[in-house]
This record gives structure tokens, C-alpha cells and sequence, in this order.
């Protein structure tokens, strides 16, 4: 699906000139992490979003995120074929940071897998979820993500048998969450979603495309209409928005191009350059 996404220029100026602006909120300790860029409301740190320290006080008003799956995919600098109860440790860290760097009305959307089926069956979404609590993060709802072109399938299992089958959703899941209040009563309360995407959006089966590897140049990147989505049904113009998985950009750049202020963090230094020149080149551009 593609849709435009038209820059709300007309509400650039709120805050820039207040102790609102990206630079006062969210001063990273740099022995944590490394400022590797800005443009215009963006701002990218390379750094580990499993290092607490990173940030020193709240600034996020909403996440919108996409962690590793720790299902084998060649990333630069991470492992991510880490044993499950490892993996489920390393989502425990950066859920806590997470939570710690964000505002009271803060939203966390989290795009993770339903289930795992390689190397053994695990209820990924459901454990994740159960973390995501256990750290403090108050669960709202989920929204069903249906990748019309991406093939779930490695296994039949038993063909044409009862023996042992395997069934394989083709979908993917975004955890809604909050910290401590669903009400958002501060920020610019301005809303810019419109009547037909608030009807379409608040039904919780969303269908779209995923995102080609190869059109992007990173290994997992999700699809701009992601971001999107989740951005203007849950956030404010001139919010901010922080993805602590920022890989090849996709959330800073539909959060420059809705008006709203980015913030991201990215361990490898290859995806902090491919985001840049990302940023660079498609932000306030008419098409996202
Ligand atoms: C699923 S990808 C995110 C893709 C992103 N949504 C996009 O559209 O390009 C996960 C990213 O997390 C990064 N990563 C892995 N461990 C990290 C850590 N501890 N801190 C920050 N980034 C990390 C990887 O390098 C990878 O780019």
C-alpha cells in the first residue's frame, strides 16, 4: 500500500524555540553513547539500548520499534541466535531501560513476532508481552500485523498426517503498551490523523506489505506504513519519538515527515550511516 504522507510544515516552529527541543530533552551520557547525527527534529545515537545509563532522565513520549527476533539473522553487530532464555533476558534489559526513559503517558508499539518455529516452538508474543508487564509497561491491546508477502512457512510438519502437523500464522504482532496513564493529557494535543485513517486504523487487523531487505539495504527493516500508522493514531504532532532499534532509519523518517521529533539509538555503526543517508534523502518528501 502506498499512501503520502504530507509534512505538516505549518506546525515546525512549535517548541523549537522552548526547553521542549530535542537537544534539552534528551542528553545522552556520552561515555554510553555517541551522537552520530542530526537533521532537522531527528536525532540518531549509536549505542546499546541494553546499557541503562544511556539517557539520564524521561523524554519519550512514544516508541514505535522493531527488536532483533533472535532468529538467525546476520546483523553486524549482534547475536542473534542467543539460546531463548538468553533472548528473553536481553528483551527484559532494554524493556526496562525503555521504560525508564519514558514520560508517565508514554506508548510503547512493539512489533515482535507471534511465535518462533525455528529450533523449537516458543510462544514468543505471549512471553514477551509477560516481560514487557513484569517490568512495568501496562499492556492495552494488540494490533495484528498480516505481511501479505511474507512467507512464514519453513515446515509442513506430518504431511497429509495427523502426526505431528505444523501450523504457521503468517503474521505479526504490535504490542500496544503504556507506562502509567492510557490518557494523554499533555503535549500539543494536536491530532492529525484523519477521519477515514482513525476508522480503518482502530480496527486491529492491519494488512500491508512488509519491507524488501533489498530495497533498503538492511537485513529486517519493517515498512514505512508501520511507523506511520502507529505514529499518528498514537501520538501528538511535535511528540517524541524514540525507536531504540533504529536499524535503517524507518521511524525517524516518518517521525521528521509527520511533524513530530525523532529519536533513535542503533549498536552498529553501518546501520547509523545507512539510517543518515536514509534521513537524508526522504525526509519532507511528499511520498514516504
Ligand atoms: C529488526 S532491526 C530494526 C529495523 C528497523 N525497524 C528498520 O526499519 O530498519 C533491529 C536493529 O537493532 C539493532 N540492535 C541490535 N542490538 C542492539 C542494541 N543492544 N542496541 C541498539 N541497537 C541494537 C540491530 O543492529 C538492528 O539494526
Amino acid at each position: 500500500m502506498t499512501q503520502e504522507i504530507k509534512p505538516n510544515l505549518m506546525n515546525n516552529s512549535i517548541n523549537e524555540s522552548t526547553d521542549n527541543n530535542i537537544n534539552s530533552l534528551c542528553q545522552p551520557q556520552s561515555k554510553y553513547s555517541k551522537e552520530y547525527f542530526q537533521h532537522k527534529k531527528v536525532k540518531l545515537f549509536q549505542g546499546s539500548a541494553l546499557n541503562e545509563n544511556t539517557f539520564e532522565k524521561e523524554f519519550i513520549d512514544l516508541i514505535v520499534t522493531s527488536p532483533p527476533y533472535n532468529v538467525g539473522i546476520e546483523y553486524n553487530s549482534n547475536n542473534d541466535e542467543l539460546s531463548y532464555e538468553k533472548y528473553l533476558e536481553f528483551s527484559e534489559k532494554y524493556l526496562t531501560n525503555c521504560y525508564k526513559w519514558s514520560k508517565t503517558q508514554a506508548r510503547l508499539l512493539f512489533n515482535i513476532p507471534l511465535d518462533k518455529n525455528k529450533g523449537g516452538q516458543k510462544s514468543v508474543g505471549a512471553d514477551l508481552t509477560k516481560i514487557a508487564q513484569k517490568v512495568g509497561w501496562k499492556y492495552h491491546s494488540t494490533i495484528i500485523w498480516n505481511e501479505g508477502n511474507i512467507s512464514r512457512r519453513t515446515a509442513w510438519g506430518s504431511w497429509l498426517s495427523a502426526s505431528a502437523p505444523y501450523v504457521i500464522a503468517p503474521v505479526e504482532l504490535i504490542l500496544v503498551l503504556y507506562k502509567d496513564e492510557w490518557k494523554k493529557t499533555s503535549g500539543s494535543k494536536i491530532s492529525d490523523i484523519t477521519k477515514e485513517e482513525f476508522m480503518e486504523w482502530t480496527n486491529g487487523i492491519w494488512a500491508f506489505n512488509g519491507e524488501k531487505k533489498s530495497a533498503i539495504g538492511h537485513p529486517a527493516p519493517f515498512p514505512k506504513e508501520l511507523p506511520y500508522r502507529c505514529i499518528k493514531l498514537f501520538s501528538y504532532v511535535d511528540d517524541v519519538v524514540f525507536d531504540p532499534f533504529t536499524g535503517s532509519g524507518t521511524t525517524l523518517i516518518v517521525a521528521q515527515n509527520t511533524n513530530r521529533r525523532g529519536v533513535g539509538l542503533e549498536i552498529d555503526t553501518n546501520y547509523c550511516e545507512l539510517a543518515k543517508n536514509r534521513i537524508l534523502s526522504e525526509t519532507d518528501t511528499l511520498n514516504f
